[in-house]
């Protein structure tokens, strides 16, 4: 437990960290996207400094998601939420990772949609989630491997399995998958888990990771069902 709130006390530093850094990034990197654009409108589609413009404006996209993710990493707890239906992100979430798939061959499929699973939170954050994990299960699995996810109840839990057959997460990896800017991608910013963590959390649920180096790595999203409104009790007399 005490290790759990020196993880906590350490996270929120770097989160006001990174809120920090972020905002004072924010402000010079849109007059430079800006003036990239403005550039950009003198080349002509043949030139060859078209590629360097191009270049650039993808470049400063690419830190402006990154500034981003920082900045929804350390907001404060969404206030506002809403009833959400657990099935029907996963739906959404899976076929934008199938068009995402480009050249790569892995079969992406929903096992078990979930009949209804409702839970309270913010749509974007939920989706943020299970697209973080499910590009993380796309990306670790070899050409010809499958990711499949499963969602069900247990318990008054709204339970989602992301399962990837090929690769398997040795223990000392394990242990800092969710450490922000812990990667082993040559591109990766490693908050992608992070992230996820600190969202399912504000929903009171958890994240787990199981890996077997013959089954696979499987990342279970678990969030407790929002509690039904209770019907109205008529009193007698
Ligand atoms: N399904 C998986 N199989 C094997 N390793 C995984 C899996 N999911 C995550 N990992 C490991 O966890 C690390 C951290 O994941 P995380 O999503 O936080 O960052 P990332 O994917 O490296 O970067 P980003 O999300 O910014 O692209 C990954 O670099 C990878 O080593
Ligand atoms: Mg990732």
């Amino acid at each position: 437990m005490e290790a759990q709130v020196k993880r906590g006390e350490r996270l929120a530093v770097i989160g006001q960290m990174a809120a920090g850094v972020a905002h004072e990034i924010r402000n010079p990197l849109a007059s430079l996207r800006g003036l990239a654009e403005l550039l950009g409108r003198d080349v002509g589609a043949d030139d060859t400094r078209r590629r360097y413009v191009d270049t650039m404006l993808q470049s400063i996209d690419r830190l402006n998601r990154l500034i981003e993710d920082l900045l929804l990493f350390s907001a404060p707890r969404a206030a506002e939420t809403d009833e959400l239906d657990v099935g029907a992100i996963v739906s959404e979430t899976v076929s934008l990772a199938q068009l995402g798939l480009g050249s790569r061959t892995v079969a992406i499929t929903v096992t078990d949609p979930g009949s209804h699973l409702v839970v309270r939170g913010t749509r974007e954050r939920l989706i943020q989630v299970l697209t973080n994990i499910v590009q993380n299960a796309v990306q670790a699995t070899p050409d010809g491997g499958a990711v499949t996810v499963r969602s069900e109840e247990r318990e008054g839990i709204a339970v989602v399995a992301v399962h990837n057959t090929g690769s398997y997460i040795p223990p000392q990896v394990r242990r800092q998958l969710f450490v922000p800017f812990f990667t082993t991608k040559p591109t990766g910013t490693g908050l992608g888990l992070a992230i996820a963590r600190q969202i399912v959390t504000s929903m009171d649920g958890r994240i787990e990771v199981a890996s077997d180096p013959q089954a696979g790595t499987t990342f279970t999203v678990e969030i407790p069902l929002a509690a039904r409104p209770q019907p109205a009790v008529a009193m007698a007399g």
